[in-house]
């Protein structure tokens, strides 16, 4: 990839892991199995281009009213990702962090979860965010009852420390696949000035290539954050 200005932190909407299995005459299960591999493999794709957060948006809240079968499939996916496939993650070398509201998850994969991120918060060079059961509207309502709980008024900086993303940049650039043009309640607060990318590729097949494509076109843009460009 030539040189580029690189964003900071990407996050991923991962869209269309249903119609790609679909397409192939397999259930819906067999995409979210190759969603799984697919994030894995664009996410070290990331870091390795220098990337220092990348956040994705693994399962909403709006995700848990489908079917149970379906819900079952991605739970156990959840508890194989940070159970027996642990390694794979460590490889990554980076912090995982969970966003999001985890005690519908089973017991032992809320365990798991805790414990590959005590395991990984040694690292310091790249942070990798996975949203589970995560809203942003619910994000946002949660944060304002925590001011009115303490009873103070905030600013935006006292705001965003009570989000779940903390101490997080917000997104430079979100990318959703599957060709839908929205935003689906995620990271709404932290989106204000993300330049958005949508790519009509189903998740499973967006590959290393196409990142790159998003990441140079991102750095094309003229962010002005609503001020105006100095000559
Ligand atoms: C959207 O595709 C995708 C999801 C609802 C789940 C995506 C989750 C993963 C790829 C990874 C699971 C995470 C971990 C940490 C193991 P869709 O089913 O809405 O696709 P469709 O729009 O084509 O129906």
């Amino acid at each position: 990839m030539r040189r580029i200005k690189l964003p900071v932190h990407i996050a991923f909407i991962m869209d269309g892991n249903g119609r790609w299995a679909k397409r192939r005459f397999r259930p819906r299960a067999f995409g979210h199995r190759a969603g799984v591999q697919n994030m894995t493999k664009i996410c070290t794709h990331a870091f390795k281009l220098g990337v220092r957060i990348v956040t994705v948006y693994a399962l909403s809240t709006e995700n848990l009213s489908r079917p149970k079968e379906e819900l079952d499939e991605l739970f156990d996916l959840i508890r194989t990702y940070f159970g027996k496939k642990r390694d794979k993650l460590l490889e990554m070398q980076v912090k995982i962090n969970v966003l999001g509201d985890i005690s519908v998850l089973p017991e032992d994969v809320q365990r798991d979860i805790l414990e590959v991120t005590e395991e990984t918060a040694v690292f310091s060079e790249g942070l990798f965010n996975i949203c589970i059961n995560y809203g942003a509207r619910q994000e946002i309502v949660r944060a304002v009852n925590a001011a009115v709980s303490y009873g103070r008024f905030v600013d935006e900086a006292s705001f965003k420390d009570l989000l779940s993303t903390s101490g997080v940049p917000d997104p430079d650039l979100i990318i959703r696949t599957g060709g839908e043009v929205r935003l689906s309640n995620f990271l709404l607060y932290q989106a204000a000035y993300s330049e958005l990318y949508f790519s009509k590729k189903m998740w499973p097949e967006f590959s290393k290539r196409d990142l790159e494509r998003a990441v140079e076109n991102y750095s094309a843009r003229d962010r002005r954050y609503g001020n105006v460009k100095e000559s």
